[in-house]
């Protein structure tokens, strides 16, 4: 795969697709991290006299024009943090952003309407990636968080170039994720979140490659409930209960160390205050749920953990959006970052923990992808990469 830091584009006229799936609110950006992580790539770009079209999706209009989802109020972001001028064209195709991309000089940007206002972008339609590509001489992908979506801008346009590249952006995910491939050992991944249900994949794929799991997060309750103990009113997925076990007996007979909470908060719901409560797991009461892991888990955590020389994390420990149950996902957060080991990071729960604590410099590295990160860890191939590869022959 070519990127573009090894790649001669002075002058090129570059299509750029980048992820600015940011949340807003009332027209508002609510985090602009996703903003942020491009602009190595196109401080860059510009640097070496290219001129940028920059295409990217936001939300999920699904071919329809949805003004609360236009991309304007990102361009006008973009352009304070870029310093720079991003002229907005309110249509990603068509005569307008045709001739707009056309009389871009050297050093200048346009910014095109969101993609997904058109129905070819997620149909990965043939003429509207043709369309698309007609923007740019080159073409470079920068979208890690869609690239697991084999749509027009990440997959299709791609056989329209001669000359197509990775961004900075998504040259460090590639870098980082290809070292789980190949980790220093032990591996350890530490599982958490809602559900058993979205982490099936990852577990039973890592099941081969990683030296213990680390399981924490309501998903725990589902492995709890298999084992034979009462959980309470916590959150479980019943119909999960057989897979969980088959997990479990995989993970003793290839002799991977599989850690479940020895202990955990306990409460009426997550927005409790009062009545919460430390109990050991298999005494949790009949009227409560399991919501944070407990201090005897942290420290069982904490041993596994120090061990390690390769971290994956997933997931966090408990329903940290209450502080009452946020302590284990801050010790968690805490003990791997301050770690020697290699540790990775991913999935928007954990990535907006660890932004919470501020404390995001102390990782080897946060990955912006939230399904992509997880479908890498299932194994699968990325249509965003194979489309990359494929191009350069
Ligand atoms: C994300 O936010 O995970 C990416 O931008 C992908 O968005 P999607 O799930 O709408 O394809």
């Amino acid at each position: 795969m070519k990127f573009i830091d090894s790649q001669d584009i002075t002058g090129k006229r570059l299509l750029i697709r980048v992820d600015y799936n940011v949340p807003l609110k009332n027209g508002e950006i609510q985090d602009d991290n996703r903003i942020k992580a491009s602009l190595p790539t196109l401080r860059l770009a510009l640097e070496k006299g290219a001129s940028l079209v920059i295409c990217s999706h936001l939300g999920k209009p699904k071919g329809q024009i949805k003004p609360e989802l236009s991309l304007r109020p990102v361009a006008e972001r973009l352009e304070q943090l870029l310093e720079t001028r991003v002229e907005f064209i309110d249509d990603c195709v068509g005569q307008k952003a045709l001739e707009a991309s056309g009389a871009l000089k050297p050093g200048q940007v346009v910014m095109l309407e969101n993609l997904r206002f058109h129905k070819g972008e997620e149909k990965n339609d043939p003429a509207f990636s043709r369309e698309l590509a007609a923007m740019g001489e080159a073409y470079v992908n920068d979208a890690f968080g869609v690239a697991h979506r084999a749509h027009a801008s990440v997959v299709g346009v791609t056989e329209y170039f001669d000359f197509c590249m990775g961004g900075l952006l998504l040259e460090k995910e590639w870098k980082y994720l290809s070292r789980i491939v190949d980790p220093q050992r032990p591996f350890v991944l530490i599982s958490g979140g809602a559900k058993v249900s979205s982490k099936l994949g990852v577990l039973n794929n890592l099941l081969d490659k990683v030296d213990a799991m680390v399981i924490g997060g309501a998903m725990a309750n589902t492995f709890i409930l298999a084992m034979g103990h009462s959980t309470g009113r916590s959150l479980v997925e019943e119909d999960l209960v057989e897979e969980a076990r088959d997990i479990m007996h995989k993970a003793r007979d290839r002799k991977v160390g599989f850690y479940l909470p020895v202990d955990f908060i306990v409460g009426q719901g997550p927005d409790s205050q009062d009545g919460v409560e430390v109990v050991p797991f298999q005494d949790i009461p009949d009227d409560k749920m399991a919501l944070d892991i407990g201090p005897a888990t942290c420290t069982m955590f904490a041993e596994v953990l120090h061990k390690s020389g390769t971290i994956v994390w997933n997931g966090p420990m408990g329903a940290f959006e209450n502080r009452v149950f946020a302590q284990g996902s801050y010790n968690i957060a805490d003990l791997v970052g301050g770690l020697e080991a290699e540790t990775i990071v991913g999935g928007g729960d954990t990535d907006a923990l660890i932004h919470k604590l501020g404390i995001q410099d102390k990782f080897s590295f946060i990955s912006t992808g939230g399904g992509s990160f997880m479908e890498f860890l299932e194994g699968k191939v990325l249509p965003g990469f194979k489309a990359l590869e494929k191009s350069d022959g």
